[in-house]
């Protein structure tokens, strides 16, 4: 490749997608940080939406509404994650109401289509860690490395009980998991963008794997990759 070309290529993006609190943010997060690349959790994209349309009023089926919010939205994806005009957005949108909100309204062509251009400009040198659903699939299809991040629904209905009580939201066991049943099957049976594994994706299933065993899995599959 002449020097021109190499300095036209378009960063390298590894996709991470899977299904709810299968640990891809961690994960991802702690890949980038390995790299010093960026980061894109594109999942606070849709949450940050659902949460304006609660706080709004704006019903979770209304999908021209709704994909005109995301366009007027002052969103901007920044290194130090998400800002609502200019300002940092905290915990409020990992509420597991504001989640299942997020997948309802994620099923709306007018919400995807509102929400890529802004994701896609996440792509920066020296390279960008995306995490979600559908990085792999739509968003950066041209990703050099691809990820489908598993693990057992049981294991996965823990993890966020941990994550929530850890951060003082209340949370009941139960509950959860018959919150990420009824997400996992929306999120997997929708027209648009359903969870799948990517074409060549490597599968990594974490449920007996803690999060450097995960992590390191990743940077393996990226430097057999040659990265
Ligand atoms: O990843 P997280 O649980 O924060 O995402 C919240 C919801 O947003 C998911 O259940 C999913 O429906 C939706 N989502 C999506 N595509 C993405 C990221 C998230 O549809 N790339």
């Amino acid at each position: 490749m002449s020097a021109g070309a190499a300095a036209m290529a378009p960063a390298p993006v590894i996709a991470i997608d899977g299904p709810t609190a299968s640990g891809k943010g961690t994960v991802a997060l702690e890949v980038a940080r390995a790299l010093g690349w960026h980061m894109l959790d594109s999942g606070a994209l849709y949450r940050l939406l659902a949460w304006q349309a609660l706080g709004q009023g704006v019903a979770l089926d209304d999908a021209s509404a709704l994909g005109r919010l995301a366009e007027v939205l002052p969103l901007s994806y920044t290194d130090h994650g998400l800002m609502l005009a200019g300002r940092p957005v905290g915990d409020e949108i990992r509420q597991e109401a504001v989640g299942v909100a997020a997948s309802r309204i994620a099923a709306l062509g007018p919400v995807r289509q509102g929400l890529l251009a802004m994701q896609r400009a996440a792509r920066r040198p020296p390279g960008l860690v995306a995490d979600g659903r559908d990085m792999g699939t739509v968003v950066f299809p041209d990703a050099p490395l691809k990820i489908f991040l598993t693990a057992s629904a049981a294991s996965r209905a823990e993890r966020r009980y941990k994550q929530l009580i850890e951060k003082g939201i209340s949370a009941s066991l139960p509950g959860l998991l018959q919150d990420l049943l009824e997400r996992d099957a929306r999120d997997t049976h929708r027209a648009l963008s359903p969870l799948q594994a990517a074409e060549g994706a490597v599968a990594i299933d974490s449920t007996q794997l803690d999060i450097s065993q995960t992590v390191e899995r990743v940077l393996q599959a990226w430097r057999r990759q040659g990265g």
